[in-house]
């Protein structure tokens, strides 16, 4: 290879150098082992005084060094003057954001303190970034010096030094300052390579794969064909110049730097053919812009490559062969091909693409024609269509980048040929005969796939085999080995290929003797083939005298096999052929190359799949081999013999694709012709069109290879079709059958095993079909259709979901040609078709003329959007509307008795689902109880009925339903498998529900058990079950509940719990920039959660309220837990959910990272990390050292909606937020310190692929630590994952101050801070304040009169408890124009905060233009409460918003009562009656409360009747003139459901209630069974006439006004400081200011007086007792006087709590304290 002709002086150059000339000039050189040759060249021909190599730290460890010291000797031996060149270095960042002015005026400033001249030369060492930089700091240096090129990357050696662009990002982006300045020479080492990470290499191969692909084939063809080889010199081959590794790689990247130096040599004259290298650009930039930093430059051109390949396919440029290999080259190498590629998923989980955007920004594109996009069209591998870009119209981008299909039927019809693919298991068979066989094969019409590619691969090293692709990869000509076969040097590895990996174990045997040193075949797969079987047939071989052994698991790949000296013996040979008849056909085809006839026995066995072992026969047949079936046996003799390959074999086509384009004939009243599937097909699905088409009236022509279908005007059903030989193509039938309209149904048999392939096809069709508006049901082994007129087809609303199976997708494709005029389909996962059929689309639109439009769903849209943060009517609102739920079914599995039933109906009603108890849907099928069942048939029989029909329940329910299984459902693997499939738990399989293990401590569950006589007990010890059981249970489920003090008293509480925990692991992940998954709500821009530092949770209990407050998350850090067991863990878990409403950040903290936990434990930590994602903790904090790749995978896989917090604690205090880049005059110590160093930059690296929220803690030894954090953050994209950032130490203590997402916070009320210099909230907040971060605001109350107003002391108390520097003051008048100056005036001044509202002003606000919107609420209610100001995000200004917050505070006031109110039973619903009484301005906002609240009725009571009548008209309540009616039974009662449920909310000030006789209430028209809740608006006094009589005559709950105004107040809180409320101290002090206001005056209740007085009495006993409002403490006893919304759960005496809790029962306490 050498072709150097003017070598200079010095050592000879190296043996594999090659020049490539660019611009004129040779001066790109490209070899191994340049390093003598570049200095000898630079210092003999690039002169200069000083030489300055600049390098990233990266790079500088490995290649620095000997770069500098072979300049300095070379220069030792040139120069012997005293004048000699000095060689200087510099170390800068690596990575892309170095790429800047500041790094570029770093080097300059340290160039000119260096005193480097105008004849100074730059070496750029490094990738693309050092390239770039370099080059521009060289074009401008001195009005421009020389520079070299010596890329280090592969991007940089194919693409970015070749070509003299040169510049550096700016904030604005990327590349926007810069120029063109040539380099000198350009170094291009491969031995640069060994070091580079691989993905960075494989990033490089982008570029490489992309150049070969459009220009030049015999590359493409090497880079399809070496993957291995090509990839080996970067996983650590040390090959020289002669290996083959790099050969091929040398070979490869000279072709890309060929045609970059000859597009920029040659673009100066040929305008826009450097535009060709962009090919893959167009798009891929689009997806860059958006995915980038996660995905590398090149991986985003691969993903971008296929689409712009598949652009050009559906253009009808290119066609399906190319766009399939270019897919598996890219995939050879490890490269994403879909944006739906683990490999993409995996690195930006929350990023997604939607296809406006990527359009939009394709729009802004530079090389775009004005405003026409432009795609580089390929038209075949190694060409494109035109020298240049062309310009593609939006619709066809947009129709291949959309998830989502747009289907219209066609307008006439047509009449067709068309050629469907080609067969998957003919291609693999001809693939293997042809290659055993002797002689020439042209294959036509082969399949490609995945497998074939594997397939063809195996054999090459197997047999020896050549093979070429002619007519643009529609042929491959193969020229057989004529049996000759060899061991394979390496492993033979065939990936997920079951077909090549049965066959080729049977070729395998044939081998005779092993060759100089390799004396073993290795035959292995992808984990996934390492899981599939394979013992039946080794044990064949094995039986007849091959050496074949597994290497690892018994029964599966990876074998090995080791030549006997003969290879296969051959005579009978007996087979299993139960499991498949890929052993038989595995054994057929090798049979003839035995040493001895072979008879093949499957006697006394089920064979099953005999179509295939035909085929198997048939296809030997074509290749001159006959086998024999010994008559009506399963016994086959195959004669020895070498198969004689035949000049042409034509594989057929698949024949049930062709169904696809025949339905569409039928269907359309079109004529079809496939040409490639005819009658003399070995297909079952072959007799779609004669069976099917032509009994539903079609006229069907059938030759031997071609068959055509003419639709019919009408098709008819037909009665009944049995499908058995040619199941797949059911699916065509029924869409045919749904518009076939006769006397009769269609109805479908003999089709049971397609419930069990990619998705349940019948249950899916019946679903799907319905959206059509068609009628179906399942059958036990088929489907019934009710066809209808066309002219009825309804589009499916929300589009045809496919579960990714092609099937269905093409399926109803065709059913949607039929729809009438006007209508469309939107077909969901498009992409699904590529199993069988990747050009399907194409086929549609440009061969059957159907016009197809890409959608990108509106429902998918939506759910990505990112909240937005200023969407002032929704953050009002937000948190009465409902997140979006998954509505898949929850399987509920568990131990007898831990609760299942109760917690799944509880769940089912929280959700609104249907329940099923399978004890009772069992025996409810089988027409007996279970314990009779099991007596007559036994268990087995049980747990086999159990099975099929939990099957049969998912099938039916599989969505809306909540199902609880029986304890056993576990025990069997059939069932275990069926709930894994469920759960999306068995490999390959793709969730379709929930199913959660619900735990309850095994005590607990028997003494449950014990209670229960009427179940059949255990047979057996119950803990021995558990044992046998809990890892099965595990197995089997996603999640786990655990169930925590569950005793009957507080089994409402565990619903709930229950109903918080589905929530969350039910609702569907919000995308965008929320750092809260779920639904918790997004936090304000700052957020905080607060450590808990207790070694047993239930020891925080008491304090929880208080130690959380303004808090948006609680952590639990399970290593400072007493025990770390995993059980206990859990019940922590629990208790945490059962106590604060706050989601929880799951944390175990290891000692090297400040927390307790062993640093070596690995495992358990894995274990227990594992086990917070299964108990739906909403974030889980992960330390990822100590974990590998694999781990921290399946760690991301388990999780569900939590969010992973990838974590770094540098406790070493020298970790380093930013690098400064430093030159050689340094480089000594600089670099001894720089190599050990930590960088939060690396760290964050490489915690991103796994987080959701990184978290970075440093620590700070000066302040300046905390400014270099500071730029750290800036540093990072806009687009970002949220980042914790933050210094430990007092001097750190600013840093948290300055962290705005999740920062930790304590509290004093905590024993000890979670980590040094940690502050609270009101201590962040006070910083912020003082450093000007948070601005002081003024609050205001406008009405009149309001001095007695406790909201001033609400406000104010919540301000000071969390440090917020505002103030809330009376702004008393009731002149409206008062109200708008002041506000006017507090705008202008940037003070205004918010403002409360009230009499008189609730409607001028509104009237007065105070406000400028409204809320929904506000608009409703006509009055608003609340103003509050948003920035206005088109303006930037302040807007003011009005809203109502009493309604809120009556909402949840009434919803917290009411849940405790026995309601509906299972089978009736309770009626609820609001009732409003008077008709005020406080009236409105009632009525609307109890609308919300989803009251049946509405009744209104006032007292002058023609103030309620507008009220009535707007609400539709209804008025009730007398007082004595208004609680009257409802209409509805009957003598099974008399109860009722009263919401009763009155209006009426306190001082008027006493004239209105309000005791009529409770006359005898009040019935006895009802209950309610009763709202008193008024507050003063605070024991109203109303509420004395309600208290006197019923036991319903009241809520004192009191009550409402502190809800409504909390809420304007949080509304005007994005923050939770204190509520606990907001409550002390509202209670403490009424006390010192003297209110209410305490006219006690009588009972509440007996207390007092009996507590007087006793006031000894050590009894609390609470009180919210009159503080009323006597020793140990403080006096509860009303609702339990007074009562913090403070230390209550345990027998007591109970009774405190309940008013109710409060009152027996009194009168039991009496006694
Ligand atoms: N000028 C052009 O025409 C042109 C063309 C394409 C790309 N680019 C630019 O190239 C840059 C990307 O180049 P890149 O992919 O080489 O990125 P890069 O320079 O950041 O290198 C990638 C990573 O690999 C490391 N690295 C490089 N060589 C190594 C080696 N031999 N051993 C160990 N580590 C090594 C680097 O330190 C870095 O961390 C982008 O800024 C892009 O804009 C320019
Ligand atoms: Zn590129």
């Amino acid at each position: 290879m050498v072709n150097t002709t003017s070598a200079p002086s010095g050592p000879s150059a190296p043996a594999a150098l090659t020049k490539v000339s660019i611009l004129g000039k040779e001066t790109i050189l490209v070899g191994l082992g340049l390093l003598d040759y570049l200095v000898n060249d630079v210092i003999s021909n690039v002169v200069a005084s000083t030489y300055i190599v600049v390098t990233d730290r990266n790079i500088a460890r490995v290649h620095l060094s000997p770069l500098v010291n072979a300049l300095q000797a070379e220069i030792q031996r040139k120069y012997s003057d005293s004048t000699k060149p000095r060689v200087l270095s510099y170390v800068m960042p690596p990575g892309e954001a170095a790429k800047t002015r500041e790094v570029k005026s770093a080097i300059e400033d340290w160039a000119l303190a260096n005193k480097c001249t105008r004849d100074s030369c730059f070496l750029a060492l490094g990738g693309g970034v050092i390239g770039d930089l370099i080059g521009f700091v060289a074009a401008t240096f001195m009005r421009g010096v020389p520079f070299i090129q010596i890329p280090t990357s592969l991007l940089a050696m194919v693409d970015s030094s070749i070509g003299g662009k040169t510049a550096v990002d700016t904030p604005h982006g990327k590349n926007l300052v810069g120029s063109f300045h040539q380099p000198e020479r350009i170094f291009i080492d491969l031995n640069y390579l060994r070091t580079l990470p691989f993905r960075e290499f494989v990033n490089g191969l982008g570029e490489v794969i992309k150049t070969a692909a459009i220009w030049v084939e015999e590359d493409f063809d090497l880079l399809e064909n070496h993957p291995e080889q090509i990839l080996a010199l970067s996983q650590g081959a040390d090959g020289g110049v002669d290996s083959e590794e790099v050969q091929l790689l040398l070979r490869v990247i000279l072709g890309s730097v060929r045609v970059k130096a000859h597009v920029v040599t040659a673009d100066e004259k040929e305008g826009g053919l450097r535009g060709l290298l962009n090919f893959g650009h167009s798009i891929g930039h689009a997806i860059e812009a958006i995915l980038s930093p996660e995905m590398l430059h090149g991986e985003c051109v691969s993903l971008g490559m296929v689409r712009e390949a598949e652009i050009a396919r559906h253009l009808g440029f290119l066609n399906d062969v190319a766009v399939g290999r270019l897919v598996r080259c890219l995939q050879a190498y490890g490269l994403p091909v879909s944006l739906e590629d683990k490999i993409v998923k995996q690195r930006v989980p929350h990023k997604h693409c939607p296809v406006d955007q990527l359009l939009d920004i394709m729009r802004i594109d530079k090389k775009n024609q004005g405003d026409k996009k432009k795609i580089v069209m390929l038209a075949g591998i190694g060409r494109t269509v035109e020298p240049r870009a062309s310009v593609v119209p939006d619709d066809v981008i947009r129709k291949i980048l959309s998830p989502a299909m747009q289907v219209t039927p066609p307008s006439a019809s047509s009449s067709v040929d068309i050629k469907v693919p080609g067969s998957k298991s003919l291609s693999n068979r001809a693939l293997v005969l042809a290659a055993l066989g002797e002689g020439e094969c042209r294959l036509h019409g082969l399949l490609h796939s995945d497998d074939v590619q594997v397939m063809l691969d195996a054999l090459q090293k197997l047999v020896g085999i050549t093979f070429a692709w002619e007519n643009d990869g529609e042929t491959l000509v193969i020229t057989g080995g004529g049996g000759r076969l060899r061991v394979p040097s390496k492993e033979v590895y065939l990936g997920n290929a079951g077909t090549a990996a049965r066959f080729l174990t049977t070729v395998c045997a044939l081998i005779p003797t092993g060759r100089d040193g390799i004396e073993t075949a290795v035959v292995t797969g992808n984990p996934r083939m390492q899981q599939r079987p394979i013992g039946p047939l080794v044990d064949a071989l094995r039986n007849n005298g091959v050496n074949v052994e597994y290497r690892g698991k018994e029964g599966s790949l990876p074998l090995e096999i080791k030549p006997n000296g003969s290879g296969l013996p051959g005579g009978l040979i007996k087979l299993s052929a139960s499991v498949s008849s890929q052993y038989v056909s595995s054994i057929l085809i090798s049979a003839p190359y035995a040493k001895e006839p072979v008879t093949l026995d499957l006697s006394g066995e089920h064979v099953i799949s005999q179509p295939y072992i035909d085929m198997t026969i048939a296809m030997m047949d074509s290749f001159g081999i006959k086998v024999d079936r010994v008559n009506g046996t399963n016994t086959y003799k195959i004669p020895r013999g070498v198969y004689k390959n035949p000049a042409n074999y034509y594989v057929e086509a698949d024949a049930s694709s062709a169904t696809y384009p025949l339905a569409y004939a039928a269907i359309t009243g079109s004529r079809v012709t496939v040409t490639n599937i005819g009658s003399k097909s070995l297909q079952g699905d072959a007799e779609f069109a004669i069976k099917v088409i032509a009994a539903m009236g079609g006229k069907v022509e059938q030759t031997e290879t071609t068959t055509t279908v003419q639709g019919p005007t009408q098709l008819l059903p037909i009665e009944t079709i049995h499908m058995e030989t040619m199941t797949d193509a059911f699916l065509t039938a029924s869409v045919l059958a749904a518009v076939a309209m006769g006397k009769t149904t269609t109805k479908i048999t003999g089709i049971a095993n397609q419930r069990v392939k990619e998705c349940n096809r019948i249950a899916v069709m019946v679903e799907q079909l319905a959206r059509f508006g068609v009628t179906a049901s399942e059958l036990p082994d088929g489907i019934e259709i009710q066809g209808i007129d066309r002219a009825l087809l309804r589009n499916p609303e929300g589009g045809v979901k496919c579960y990714d199976d092609h099937r269905v997708a093409m399926s109803f494709s065709i059913l949607a040609c039929a729809l009438p005029k006007g209508g469309n389909a939107i077909i969901k996962e498009k992409k699904c078709v590529e199993k069988t059929w990747p050009a399907w689309w194409d086929a549609l639109q440009n061969k059957l003329g159907v016009s197809l439009a890409g959608i990108d769903l509106e429902d998918e849209k939506q759910e990505l959007k990112a909240p937005a943060a200023n969407d002032a009517a929704k953050s009002a609102t937000s948190d009465l509307s409902k997140p979006v739920i998954n509505d898949a079914t929850v399987v509920l599995i568990g131990m007898r008795g831990a609760g299942k039933t109760h917690a799944g109906k509880a769940a089912a009603k929280a959700f609104s689902r249907k329940f099923i108890d399978m004890d009772h849907y069992l025996e409810e099928s089988l027409q007996t109880t279970i314990p009779e069942f099991i007596a007559d048939k036994g268990w087995d029989e049980f747990r086999r009925q159990e099975t099929v029909l939990l099957g049969e329940a998912l099938t039916k329910f599989p969505t809306g339903a909540v199902i609880a299984c029986g304890g056993g459902i576990v025990e069997t693997p059939e069932a275990r498998r069926l709930l894994k499939n469920w759960a999306g738990l068995e490999a390959g399989a793709s969730r379709r529900g929930l199913v959660v293990h619900v735990k309850r401590d095994i005590q607990d569950v028997s003494a449950y058990l014990s209670q229960d006589k009427t179940r059949p007990m255990y047979g057996e010890d119950m803990i021995n079950v558990w044992n046998r059981r809990k890892a099965w249970y595990r197995e089997c489920s996603v999640h786990e509940f655990v169930i925590v003090h569950s005793d009957a008293e507080n089994w409402p509480a565990v619903e709930s719990d229950l109903a918080k925990f589905l929530t969350f692991i039910l609702t569907k992940q919000q995308g965008g920039s929320s750092v809260l998954p779920g639904n918790v709500p997004a936090p304000p821009s700052d957020s905080f959660f607060v450590s808990l530092t207790f070694p047993d949770v239930e020891q925080a209990l008491p304090l929880l309220d208080k130690i959380s407050e303004g808090a948006d998350a609680i952590e639990l850090r399970v290593d400072l837990l007493s025990s770390h067991d995993e059980e206990s863990v859990g019940k922590q878990v629990a208790l945490l959910r059962r106590h604060s409403p706050l989601p929880i950040v799951y944390t175990v903290r290891t000692k090297a990272q400040a927390g307790k936990f062993p640093d070596a434990d690995h495992e358990h930590r894995y274990n227990l990390l594992v086990a917070g994602l299964r108990w739906g903790c909403e974030y889980v904090d992960i330390e990822i050292d100590g974990f590998s790749h694999d781990q921290l995978d399946a760690l991301v896989a388990a999780k569900s909606n939590s969010y992973i917090v990838a974590s770094y604690h540098d406790m070493t205090g020298s970790a380093l937020w930013e690098e400064q880049g430093h030159g050689s005059s340094l480089l000594g110590n600089q670099k001894a310190q720089q190599s050990v160093a930590i960088r939060f930059r690396d760290v964050y690296d490489k915690l991103n692929p796994y987080a959701d929220i990184i978290k970075l803690i440093g620590f700070a030894t000066s302040m300046e630590d905390n400014f270099a954090l500071q730029r750290f953050r800036a540093s990072l994209p806009a687009a970002a994952k949220p980042l914790i950032a933050m210094n430990m130490g007092s001097l750190g203590q600013l840093s948290r101050a300055l962290n705005l997402v999740l920062t930790p916070v304590t509290h004093p009320a905590l024993p000890t801070r979670a980590a040094p210099g940690q502050l609270s909230i009101a201590e962040i907040y006070r910083l912020r304040t003082l450093i000007g971060l948070t601005q002081p605001k003024q609050f205001y109350l406008f009405g009149a009169p309001i001095s007695q107003s406790v909201s001033p002391a609400l406000h104010n108390s919540g301000f000071t408890a969390l440090g917020l520097p505002h103030q809330y003051d009376l702004a008393e008048s009731s002149d409206i124009a008062f109200v708008k100056d002041t506000v006017d005036a507090a705008v202008k001044a940037g003070t205004f905060g918010g403002a409360s509202v009230t009499i008189p002003h609730k409607q001028d606000v509104i009237k007065h233009d105070v406000v400028q919107h409204l809320t929904p609420a506000a608009k409703e209610v006509g009055a608003v409460n609340t103003i509050f100001s948003r920035e206005d995000p088109a303006t930037g200004m302040a807007t003011l918003w009005g809203d109502n917050t009493d309604w809120i505070g009556m909402h949840s006031a009434i919803s917290e009562a009411a849940a405790s109110l026995p309601t509906s039973s299972a089978d009736q619903r309770t009626q609820v009656i609001g009732v409003v009484l008077g008709a005020g301005g406080t009236a409105r906002a009632a009525l609307y409360t109890l609308q919300r609240l989803g009251c049946d009725q509405l009744r209104i009571w006032n007292r002058t009747p023609e103030n309620a009548a507008p009220l009535v008209s707007a609400f539709g309540a209804t008025y009730v003139p007398d007082l004595s009616t208004l609680l009257a039974p409802p209409s509805s009662t009957t003598s099974t459901n008399p109860s009722a449920i009263f919401y009763i909310i009155s209006t009426v000030p306190a001082p008027a209630q006493s004239q209105l006789g309000l005791d009529a209430l409770f006359t005898t028209t009040h019935p006895t069974t009802a209950t309610g809740v009763v709202v008193d608006m008024a507050y003063r006094p605070k024991i109203t006439p109303l509420l004395s009589i309600v208290t006197k005559n019923t036991s319903w709950t009241c809520i004192p006004g009191i009550e409402i105004l502190i809800k409504q107040g909390l809420k304007q809180f949080e509304i005007w400081t994005n923050r939770k409320a204190p509520e606990a101290v907001v409550r002390e002090n509202v209670a403490s200011n009424c006390t010192k206001e003297g209110l209410p005056n305490p006219k006690l209740l009588p009972q509440q007086l007996k207390l007092i007085s009996v507590a007087t009495m006793l006031k000894s006993i050590p009894l609390v007792v609470v009180d919210g409002s009159l503080d009323i403490v006597w020793d140990n006893l403080v006096v509860c006087l009303d609702t339990r919304q007074y009562m913090s759960p403070v230390l209550i005496n345990k027998s007591f709590k109970s009774a405190v809790y309940r008013r109710r029962k409060w009152l027996m306490i009194a009168q039991a304290a009496h006694l």
